[in-house]
């Protein structure tokens, strides 16, 4: 497996999303993508699952060192007594000691972002984080969690796929040495049938989405999370990345529309413009 290597950090570029399932559905994937190789897995407190995905690490023969688990806080538990309460309860409904990553899911407006941040150092300090980081931090607000506050995070979740640009805050990232986990990878499954791709995909003879995660996954400072339930997309996932894309499918790519963003709440913050 591909690894990525972000401020200390080391992390499989291919981790498995678990989004939207929950209870037996999620220990099923969780453990089959475990079976299968998969060694990182994303959850958070806002998703419900985290007691299905701990169902499956208690029972999984992978030892818990081999697997790299992330979770999130959710925007509304941003104080640090709150954010204590949560992460206490995630370990405890995730059966483990520690978490390889924390994020702030969301940036809010009303959060003192340097108490919230100073609060992430502490849970490393303690032994339940061995890194932290952010999720949905556009560039502005990344360079004054890093560049002011001087925060050790290692990572900035956001949505990144073949249909919407990143460069302002890859660019901030690999300033910093930073990881870029990209959410919605294959844009909610849309990828599985985007004409352009089905081109590409044709020449190489594989599909849509492992073209759109090749892309991703072959990027410096990039990791993704598809979330897959099926074994057989689980699979195709993890051979994503035995073909090479060449000039003409990067030049076909990069041609796509750059501006299409399928998860953006009210509470979201300003996002980035898109270049051009
Ligand atoms: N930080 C945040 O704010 C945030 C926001 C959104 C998501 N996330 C994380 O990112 C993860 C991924 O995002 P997402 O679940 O929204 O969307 P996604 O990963 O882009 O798409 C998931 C969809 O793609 C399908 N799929 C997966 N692999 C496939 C393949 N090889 N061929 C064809 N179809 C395939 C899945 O089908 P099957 O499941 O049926 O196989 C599912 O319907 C989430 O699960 C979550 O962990 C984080």
């Amino acid at each position: 497996m591909n690894m990525i290597e972000a401020r200390g950090m080391r992390m499989p570029k291919l981790g498995l999303g678990t989004w939207r399932m929950k209870g037996e559905e999620c220990t099923a994937a969780v453990l089959g993508a475990l079976d299968r190789g998969y060694r990182h897995i994303d959850t958070a407190q806002m998703y419900g699952n985290e007691d299905a995905v701990g169902e499956a690490l208690a029972h999984t023969s992978i030892k818990r060192g081999d697997i790299h688990l992330t979770t999130k806080v959710w925007h509304e538990n941003l104080a640090p007594d709150r954010m204590r309460a949560a992460m206490d309860n995630s370990l405890k409904q995730l059966r483990v000691d520690y978490v390889d990553l924390y994020l702030i899911h969301w940036p809010s407006p009303t959060m003192d972002l340097a108490a919230s941040l100073g609060q992430l150092v502490k849970f490393q300090d303690q032994g339940l984080a061995r890194h932290i980081g952010v999720s949905n931090f556009p560039s502005a607000m990344l360079r004054e969690a890093v560049e002011v506050i001087g925060a050790p995070i290692v990572c900035n979740q956001v949505e990144y796929h073949v249909l919407r640009d990143q460069t302002a805050v890859l660019a901030m990232l690999r300033k910093h040495g930073m990881a870029l986990t990209a959410y919605c990878p294959l844009a909610q499954g849309r990828l599985a049938d985007y004409p352009a791709l089905g081109e590409i995909a044709r020449k190489h003879g594989v599909t849509s989405a492992q073209v759109a995660l090749n892309w991703l996954l072959s990027q410096d400072n990039v990791a993704a999370i598809p979330k897959a339930g099926r074994a057989e997309s689980q699979q195709a996932n993890l051979d994503a990345m035995k073909f090479m894309l060449d000039d003409a499918d990067r030049a076909a790519i990069a041609a796509l529309p750059k501006n299409e963003r399928f998860v953006n709440p009210a509470t979201g913050p300003k996002w980035d413009a898109v270049p051009g």
